[in-house]
């Protein structure tokens, strides 16, 4: 399940990931972008070093807290064990407890067991949906839930434990639950009276900061995701982000542009891909910033466009509609495996013979590269740049994007860890189902 870490390919010092600023600085002058960054470089400096006031939300600033290599080993002979017994494994969780894992498996699509997401949903249509994709499947469930109040993993867990009880009967039912909840909660309490397998969740982790920690790492494991070579990365983009000064830290360059555009009325950032494989991850970025930063009236907000689908959809509006919305690119440079598919001619008059011959992963740059440039002459475009998508650029991309969001939080003057905005609809709805 988990091979020996891929740590020696990961220098520290090869620029693996790199934000491309050149089609933003129209928009956001160099110059004005590092005085920006030079004013605030106490905020570069408290964010490195981790403030005491969010010590209860900063577990994930040091990589090695939840990801060590003890954990590791820990998780890697839990996932062998359910691999065992199981080539279907349901993850119970929403937002934070679902998002990160399912990014990697969505961009990596790895070899392992096969992953059913449920705890995302309340719609008996999809939850039929799972139930049946479990028929003919050796099953095991992971209910994932920091506080265990949460409505969708909650009924969920239930629904799929009784399923498993009718099934396997109780004994050989509580050997296939799994459990990762906070120590000393009520979901722990329940593990210790059915029997079920207990992880512990980050206690000093916000479930949307949560990638890097057992709460994904273990589905990842399961999946067959390479979890040492994807904590190596996030290790890497750790030592980079947390040491390189003021004006080499890419991650603070980006907070320090979006705070910019905000101050300038920008309002909305757009997270465009031309690879369908980063959509789940996109949802992960999107949670990471809307609850982050959307708060006291202020925030930018976060909106994905899958490409190039999108592009005959919102294109139109990026394009040319009201002047609120900036863009950051994910491109991945180098083809890896998969990514090649060459269209043949044919002797049909079809009127595309202007492609004959093309590779599929050059026409879909062509795509790119040619959105890029008609939107920089409207509205700033950010590119993040990877080598390649593998594990470690996985890793190395949650890091630095929970940095970078950390770092303008705190630029914007709002608390990133809380999210008490998401209360209010809680209490109606909890009044309406007699809890
Ligand atoms: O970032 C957060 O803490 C939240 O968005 C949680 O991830 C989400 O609400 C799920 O919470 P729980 O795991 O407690 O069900």
């Amino acid at each position: 399940t988990c091979p020996e870490g891929r740590a020696d390919r990961v220098s520290g010092g090869a620029a693996m990931l790199k934000l491309n600023r050149s089609f933003a600085s129209a928009f956001v002058a160099e110059e004005e972008l590092v005085s920006y960054m030079d004013e605030h470089a106490d905020v570069l400096a408290r964010c490195q070093a981790g403030e005491d006031r969010y010590a209860d939300s900063l577990g994930w600033l040091s990589v090695d807290e939840w990801a060590s290599d003890a954990i590791l080993d820990r998780t890697c002979a839990l996932a062998e064990q359910i691999r065992s017994m199981a080539d279907t494994f349901v993850v119970i969780g929403v937002g934070g407890s679902n998002n990160g894992s399912r990014s990697v498996q969505a961009a990596l699509a790895p070899e392992g067991a096969r992953l059913v997401w449920a705890g995302n949903t309340l719609s008996a249509w999809e939850l039929n949906r799972v139930l049946d994709e479990l028929e003919g499947h050796n099953v095991v469930i992971d209910c994932i839930a920091k506080n265990f109040e949460t409505l969708e993993p909650g009924s969920s867990f239930r629904l799929l434990r009784q399923y498993l009880v009718e099934r396997y009967g109780r004994e050989e039912a509580a050997r296939r639950i799994v459990c990762t909840g906070t120590i000393g909660s009520p979901l722990e309490d329940l593990c210790r009276a059915e029997g079920y397998t207990f992880v512990p969740f980050a206690t000093n982790v916000g479930g949307r900061y949560t990638a890097l920690t057992e709460v994904h790492l273990l589905p990842m494991a399961v999946a067959g995701v390479d979890i040492r070579a994807l904590v190596a990365g996030a290790r890497t983009m750790e030592r980079l982000l947390r040491t390189a000064p003021v004006g080499e830290n890419s991650a603070f360059a980006y907070a320090s542009a979006r705070n910019m555009l905000w101050d300038r009325g920008y309002r909305v950032e757009l997270l465009s891909f031309f690879e369908p494989r980063f959509r789940w991850f996109s949802k992960w970025w999107e949670q990471l910033f809307a609850e982050s930063e959307g708060k006291d009236g202020r925030g930018i907000f976060p909106a994905a466009a899958e490409c190039s689908e999108e592009l005959h959809s919102l294109g139109q509006f990026v394009q040319d509609g009201t002047h609120i919305l900036f863009e950051t690119f994910l491109d991945i440079l180098e083809p890896g495996v998969g990514d090649s598919l060459v269209l043949g001619g044919t002797d049909v008059a079809d009127a595309f013979g202007y492609l004959d011959g093309k590779d599929f992963w050059d026409i879909n740059k062509a795509s790119f590269t040619a959105t890029r440039e008609a939107h920089a002459g409207m509205l700033p475009c950010f590119t993040l740049e990877l080598d390649r998508l593998d594990e470690e650029h996985m890793g190395m991309l949650f890091y630095w994007f929970a940095f970078a969001c950390y770092a303008s939080g705190e630029l914007l003057g709002v608390n990133p860890f809380d999210q008490a905005g998401v209360e209010a609809y809680k209490r109606l709805m909890f009044d309406a189902l007699g809890k």
